[in-house]
């Protein structure tokens, strides 16, 4: 459910008499470093008793970023509980800092069993409110859905009072929404990928996609496994083909006009991945229901599209199946077709993610984007190298880069760029196929970037190995506190939102 939020022009003086049942207040690091709060929190203070100075005091808070004193006001102000939170110094603050401020606000309310939440702007802050409203809906998040009884949430954050001080400018109320419909694509995404294996496989997938199309007036094509076989899309039914879950392959397309712009972006959507005859060990297997959050990823990126409507095209392109042992399956030593034409020769069906990413690539050169930009839950060995919160991504050029980077930054995402090491190209040579599908042990998330990169053809590309799926789509405490995807979605936007003719 989308949180109700208000935007209350309020006195700092009148802090004391916010209802809600948590009131966070953002205080900015001053110049000084002695501990201080700022003087709108005096009545507050005064009306509890001195208990916030003396907490500041002995706790030296100066407003640091991260720094909290929390205390029950037990009936003395109107809200239940205060949180004062560090936000660093005011020129340190970006969209990204003003979103992860948001974030742990909603995240501290629902963290209280709040229903309500007034959240205090220190002045100036008033100008990220659209990262404000993608802070609240992202810290919000919890995938509660499949809890009944005695295990639902008891309550959960609902109702939203952003309190800015002085007269707000008019499009304050217009970014706070835009940034609370582009939270809640993220969260879709997020959604989808948290939905088991049972439910969403790639024909409901695409019935999921089919709606997100619908509600924001996006164009979109499904196609079947009649339709993918007609296509010659041998890859993806290769690794469907083992499963009773048929594939599908998904292309959403905004098209405004003017645009003088063309992106493409495509997501890894294996609903579910066992391996295959390669089969995973048993431990750990679960989290390969999140297997599809690159495709989920490209379909919230469309609402947010929809939301912003940038005068850019921006495609979506889900590659969906399904990874299972069967007589029907794909084995190790086969060798397949493409769509591209070139032949592959499997050593794991394991590495499955590559495959169906191939024959996406080659359906997105074929309409001529002035970039194609893909993401998926690639490999294990990315995780190993980055961690499981931040993801990989590599580039076709510098230029490409450049602007990669910038949409990398402007979002505050975790992602780092790694190497297409020409060394490393040996690996994905076969001796009876055009192509290997797998290098040897080593740099592993590189050898998958470089067997992609032969499908990308001379088209100007990014690829995203996005980071360990349960920690990213099933946020952390950690992410959650940042408001952080992790996974790409507000990084595409920004591209997207940075682009020029
Ligand atoms: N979906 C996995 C990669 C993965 C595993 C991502 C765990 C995040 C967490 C992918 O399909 C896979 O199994 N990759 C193999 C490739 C190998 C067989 C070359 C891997 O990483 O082990
Ligand atoms: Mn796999
Ligand atoms: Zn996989």
């Amino acid at each position: 459910m989308a949180l109700d939020i208000q935007l209350r022009a309020a006195q700092p003086a009148d802090l004391a008499g916010l209802a809600a049942d948590v009131l966070v207040v953002g205080v900015l690091q001053g110049a000084g470093k002695t501990p201080a709060l700022p003087p709108s929190l005096k009545n507050v203070d005064d009306a509890l008793g001195g208990a916030l100075s003396k907490l500041a005091a002995k706790d030296e808070f100066t407003g640091k970023r991260d720094q909290t004193i929390s205390v029950a006001s037990l009936g003395k102000i109107r809200a239940d509980k205060i949180v004062v939170l560090g936000l660093g110094e005011r020129r340190s603050i970006g969209s990204p800092e003003a979103r992860t401020f948001a974030a742990k606000a909603a995240r501290a309310a629902n963290g209280e069993k709040a229903k309500t939440l007034a959240l205090a702007l220190p002045a100036g802050l008033e100008g990220e409110a659209r990262a404000i409203g993608e802070g609240l809906e992202l810290g919000a998040y919890r995938f509660t859905k499949y809890l009944t009884g005695e295990r639902k949430p008891k309550a959960s954050l609902a109702q939203v009072m952003v309190a800015v001080s002085g007269r707000p400018k008019p499009a304050v109320k217009g970014q706070l929404a835009l940034g609370q419909r582009i939270g809640q694509a993220v969260n879709l995404s997020r959604d989808l990928s948290n939905e088991p294996a049972n439910v969403i496989y790639p024909e409901t997938f695409a019935h999921a996609a089919e709606k997100v199309a619908k509600d924001n007036g996006v164009k979109i094509q499904v196609f079947d496994f009649k339709e993918i076989r007609r296509r010659g899309m041998k890859l993806i039914d290769a690794v469907g083909r083992g499963s009773r879950h048929e594939p599908r392959f998904v292309h959403m397309t905004y098209a405004p006009k003017g645009a003088k712009r063309k992106l493409v972006f495509i997501g890894k959507g294996i609903t579910f991945d066992s391996g295959g005859l390669s089969i995973k060990p048993a431990a750990g297997m679960g989290e390969m229901k999140h297997d599809m959050s690159g495709a989920a990823n490209v379909v919230g990126l469309m609402a947010a599209v929809a939301a912003v409507k940038p005068k850019v095209e921006v495609h979506a392109i889900a590659a969906l199946a399904e990874n299972m042992p069967d007589g029907n399956a794909y084995r190790p030593g086969d060798i397949w077709g493409s769509l591209d034409g070139k032949t592959v020769e499997i050593i794991n069906t394991d590495a499955e993610g590559r495959l169906v990413l191939a024959d996406a690539l080659a359906y997105a050169r074929a309409l001529n984007p002035d970039a194609i930009v893909d993401n998926a839950t690639l490999t294990g060995a990315c995780v190993v190298a980055l961690g499981n919160t931040c993801s990989g991504w590599y580039a076709s050029d510098e230029k490409v880069a450049r602007e990669f980077d910038g949409a990398v930054k402007a979002s505050g995402e975790s992602m780092w760029r790694m190497p297409l090491l020409d060394e490393l190209r040996e690996q994905v040579k076969s001796e009876v196929a055009d192509v290997k599908q797998t290098g040897d042990r080593w740099g592993g998330s590189i050898t998958a970037a470089l067997f992609l990169h032969q499908f990308a053809g001379d088209a100007t590309w990014v690829h995203c190995d996005i980071a360990g799926p349960s920690n990213l789509e099933r946020p952390t405490a950690w992410m959650q506190a940042k408001g952080a995807t992790g996974h790409g979605v507000l990084t595409f936007l920004a591209m997207i939102e940075r682009s020029r003719a």
